[in-house]
């Protein structure tokens, strides 16, 4: 009987810390009805500060940015226009923003990814080749028409593509208020100061004339 009790209360133990981890990985829930960030405050935390929540106004839940597209006449063929923190102050602590992208025809989102987020793209107007690579290196892709979604991974590399004979537009939400941005080979060939051409050199498999050529591309 002594026996029974004990095995239950470590039962109930171990059913308690395994349930407490789980609350632990997650994101602490807001603790107040917003944290509009305070942009002009000197002092540093993960995200931004509190501003006072009497000097908080609807504009701090504003942005009338994503009604005009973006222009798409540059190498890449396509435009990001961002809706995080840093347009809508109301997004602090909250772990979610949107995205415009616009597309010319031919146009790219080169392959890049988003360090704090995992993204889901509706497209709303033409054609896009998407895809995303996992950590085992298998590919995954779909060519998406109107209406149809797909979901980017958290921190995995990807890339859209208009394929259609329109320009395209797609709509992103992304898991982070502010999910960065690494472009692959911006990073690797556009970096300041430049990586050594011995490095790229040998991780490409490619001469150091060829390295100095890409770099060039980027300048
Ligand atoms: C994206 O579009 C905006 C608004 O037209 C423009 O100011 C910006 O330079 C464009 N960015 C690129 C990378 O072409």
């Amino acid at each position: 009987m002594a026996n029974d009790m004990i095995y239950f209360t470590l039962g109930l133990f171990l059913l308690i810390s395994c349930y407490s981890d789980r609350v632990m990985a997650g994101d602490p829930d807001p603790l107040q009805d917003f944290c509009v960030a305070d942009m002009d405050s000197k002092v540093k935390v993960n995200g931004f500060v509190c501003k006072d929540p009497m000097a908080v106004s609807a504009d701090d839940f504003f942005f009338g940015g994503l009604g005009q597209a973006g222009n798409t006449d540059n190498p890449v063929g396509s435009n990001v226009t961002m809706a995080n923190v840093m347009q809508i102050p109301g997004l602090n602590t909250f772990g979610i923003s949107l995205v415009r992208i616009d597309y010319a025809v031919g146009g790219i989102n080169p392959p890049h990814t988003h360090p704090r987020a995992t993204e889901v793209l509706v497209l709303l107007e033409g054609q896009l080749l998407v895809g995303f690579i996992d950590t085992a290196n298998k590919f995954f892709s779909k060519t998406l028409e109107k209406g149809d979604v797909f979901v980017f991974p958290k921190a995995l590399v990807h890339f859209q593509q208009n394929v259609g004979h329109e320009n395209a537009l797609a709509i992103a939400a992304l898991s982070s208020q502010l999910p960065g941005a690494q472009t692959i080979a911006n990073t690797l060939f556009a970096a300041d100061p430049p990586l050594p051409d011995s490095v790229l050199a040998k991780a490409f498999r490619i001469t150091q004339e060829l390295v100095d050529y890409i770099q060039k591309q980027f300048a």
